[in-house]
């Protein structure tokens, strides 16, 4: 699209951001693992479900409004955790929590969020809110405990605690970009990219500072630039984590705990018997095992297994308030969105992500509207007319 032209979808904010970012940022945000397969098919999985039409049904009263995690939201939507996202646009998590709280959504800050918990919990209107705080199990339990501290001493209440990355996923275009190389022809790589986009340069890179994980600050208290927070967290990921690290966490957190990166029925099982209040369905929006199912096919069968015991949420592909109607009638509680709110605060900040929510929320009431159904709790399977056998009945 033309650099004059209003973005309507989220595919053109991504069309906004690419034209405004670093090619190495910007393949960082929306590139997946390997070959991208289940980046692509996560993406595709939703138009698999065909809606059902309804007509002559007084529609004259159709709401949105839900609640998730204990929390009133204007629809059944949150941002999810993206990493570095303060470096898609000034302050980025910030501008991203006044978004979310003027949209009455969620926002959730990530581990490895430049701006930290303190700065973005200012960073709320009065009387909004606090933010969700997304945390990875550290190798450093002690870490993990002054990290839920702070999350709580901030005001945080909801935990979403990432378990699908145990190890980093083999993402190629960050490797083709240099992300993991130093030396002479990374840095050339690093400048040329830079020069071509002067103006996130000048707004991000000189007025965004500080440029680190903010929330991290005081558990890497040497760290000096943004590469020695990423050494110190990749040396932090833990693989020896198991069910039973759960059970700690558990006994460490007062507040709601939400398991973030399920695809698994057994899995979703052991969650609801480990004492969480809900559950993401994720595969990290294809960024972890490339080849693993779209989350879209395997929705409706966790759907049916826990449902009824924790809270069920989905992410990944969804583009559309058109594809949250159909992770709802697949089963689902609410959705969790990545890529497409950082697009749009790349692009827009602030003012850019509320657009795309109020977008997606008229979305939502549009499919609302036209398949007969006045209140979210009432979103189900018989508002789908059809849904592929890609899809997990
Ligand atoms: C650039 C990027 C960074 C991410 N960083 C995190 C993170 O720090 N913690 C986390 O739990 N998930 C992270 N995720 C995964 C998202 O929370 C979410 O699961 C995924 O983006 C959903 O897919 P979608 O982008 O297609 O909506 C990240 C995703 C992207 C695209």
């Amino acid at each position: 699209m033309s650099g004059l032209q209003f973005p309507a979808t989220a595919q053109d904010w991504r069309a906004q951001a690419r034209g405004r970012l670093p090619r190495f940022l910007f393949d960082y945000l929306d590139g997946g693992a390997g070959d991208e397969r289940t980046l692509a098919a996560n993406v595709q999985a939703w138009g698999q479900a065909t809606l059902r039409q309804r007509v002559l049904v007084d529609v004259s009263q159709v709401d949105t409004r839900t609640r998730l995690a204990g929390q009133d939201c204007a629809l059944p939507l949150a941002l999810a955790p993206v990493g570095l996202a303060g470096m898609m646009a000034r302050r980025g998590e910030a501008q991203a929590l006044r978004a979310a709280s003027g949209a009455q959504v969620p926002f959730t800050l990530s581990t490895v969020g430049i701006c930290g918990l303190n700065e973005v919990c200012a960073a709320a209107p009065a009387g909004a809110p606090p933010p969700w705080f997304q945390l990875y199990m550290l190798r450093d339990r002690g870490a993990v405990r002054a990290l839920l501290e702070q999350a709580w001493q901030a005001g945080c209440r909801t935990l979403v605690f990432t378990v699908d990355l145990p190890l980093p996923g083999m993402r190629q275009r960050d490797v083709r970009n240099g992300m993991a190389h130093r030396g002479a022809r990374a840095a050339l790589l690093r400048a040329s990219q830079l020069l071509a986009r002067p103006g996130w340069v000048w707004d991000v890179a000189l007025r965004g500072k500080p440029l680190s994980f903010g929330s991290l600050a005081s558990q890497v208290p040497g760290g000096r630039d943004l590469n020695a927070f990423k050494a110190w967290v990749d040396a932090q990921f833990d693989p020896s984590v198991t069910w039973q690290d759960i059970d700690w966490l558990r006994t460490q957190w007062r507040g709601r705990l939400l398991l973030k990166g399920l695809l698994d029925v057994q899995d979703a099982r052991a969650a609801a018997a480990a004492g969480a209040e809900g559950i993401v369905v994720s595969n990290h929006g294809g960024r972890q095992l490339d080849g693993v199912a779209a989350t879209a096919e395997v929705l409706p069968a966790i759907a049916r297994a826990v449902g009824g015991q924790l809270e069920v949420l989905v992410d990944g592909g969804v583009r559309s308030g058109t594809d949250l109607f159909r992770a709802l009638a697949l089963g689902a509680r609410g959705v969790l969105i990545g890529r497409p709110w950082v697009w749009a605060l790349a692009a827009g900040g602030e003012a850019g992500v509320r657009q795309l929510l109020a977008a997606w929320q008229r979305e939502l009431l549009l499919a609302m509207t036209l398949t007969g159904v006045t209140r979210v709790a009432d979103i189900g399977p018989e508002q789908l007319d059809r849904v592929s056998s890609q899809i997990r009945p």
